[in-house]
């Protein structure tokens, strides 16, 4: 990225993994074809599409040059945008509004969006199985498929979602929010990088690392996330404001304050940055990535 600008770099390689993660979408056909349809809208939708990048960066980072990264890549947006499209359910956080459009039950009805959230996740696996195809390192991609499947499920986002719903409307001790945030959304960053991490070659070692800067990655963009919910507007978020006061969240925000909240984003993302400059080989692009987290508007 020598000569280029972060905003224009970060443009081109966002739509570079956004022509990925399409080539590998079902196409919406056959008498199941409803559930497709749901699946292929809210993924086509829109969307930061961070996690494949940052898994595809971290790959990079550590040598890969293949092609067995892109069915992963492909994955991890599948089971992202199933956990928004459960996440949407009225009987969840009950919003109307996700990247931009009317959210999965909203435009499919409950039934479907149940069912295109599953689709997708159980359809995120088969389509990581293919990475087979590109890789003489099965044993890679079998210890990948185990990392995907272990953090999305009840010990990453799905228990960490689990708990959120169960203590809303509830007073949280700081430690149980933490718990939260690194399980609801750090485990499926955790599960990006060190992906990426091992399939490009990572030592046990390093893999460790890897997973301690996702993990603070993670929790920064969560409390970010909670700030720009009181401080932004749905036309540019791409989803309603106010989200987590209506479901009486308790949040970083409302925990601590907006200003320590801004604070902890700041410290925790450098903490991020510093992890990453003390692993091998180098990916200025990333560290860009990282910090923007920070000042990130959507
Ligand atoms: C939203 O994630 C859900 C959280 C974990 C906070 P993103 O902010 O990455 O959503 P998209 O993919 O850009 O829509
Ligand atoms: C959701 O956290 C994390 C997920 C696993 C989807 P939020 O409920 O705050 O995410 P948004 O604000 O609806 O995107
Ligand atoms: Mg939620
Ligand atoms: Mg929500
Ligand atoms: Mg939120």
């Amino acid at each position: 990225m020598k000569n280029m600008n972060f905003e224009d770099e970060l443009l081109k390689r966002t739509k570079d993994v956004w022509e990925i993660v399409e080539s590998f979408l079902p196409a919406v056909e056959g008498h199941q074809s409803t559930v497709l349809e749901a699946m292929d809208y809210s993924i086509r939708a829109g969307g930061k599409r961070l996690r494949p990048m940052l898994m595809r960066e971290t790959y990079c980072l550590f040598g890969g040059m293949g092609k067995e990264i892109e069915p992963f890549m492909a994955a991890i947006e599948m089971i992202h945008t199933s956990s928004l499209i459960h996440d949407d359910l009225p009987c969840m956080d009950n919003d109307t509004l996700r990247r931009g459009l009317p959210t999965a039950w909203v435009k499919f009805g409950y039934d479907m969006a149940v069912l295109a959230g599953d689709g997708l996740l159980i359809y995120s696996m088969e389509t990581a199985a293919k990475a087979l195809d590109f890789s003489d390192r099965p044993d890679r991609v079998a210890r990948a498929m185990g990392i995907l499947a272990q953090k999305t499920g009840i010990f990453g986002m799905i228990g960490g979602q689990t708990v959120d719903v169960e203590l809303a409307g509830k007073p949280i001790p700081g430690e149980k929010l933490d718990f939260i945030y690194r399980l609801k959304t750090g485990a499926l960053l955790e599960a990006s990088m060190m992906i990426g991490a091992l399939l490009g070659g990572a030592s046990e070692d390093e893999l460790k690392a890897v997973e301690e800067m996702a993990s603070k990655i993670g929790l920064a963009f969560q409390i970010q996330d909670d700030i720009l919910d009181v401080t932004s507007n749905a036309e540019v978020l791409g989803k309603p404001v106010f989200s987590d006061e209506k479901n009486n969240k308790t949040t970083y925000v409302t925990l601590e304050g907006m200003e320590q909240a801004k604070m902890a984003v700041e410290r925790i993302s450098a903490e991020a940055v510093a992890c990453l400059q003390k692993l091998p080989g180098e990916n200025r692009f990333l560290e860009e990535l990282i910090r923007m987290l920070v000042n990130r508007e959507k």
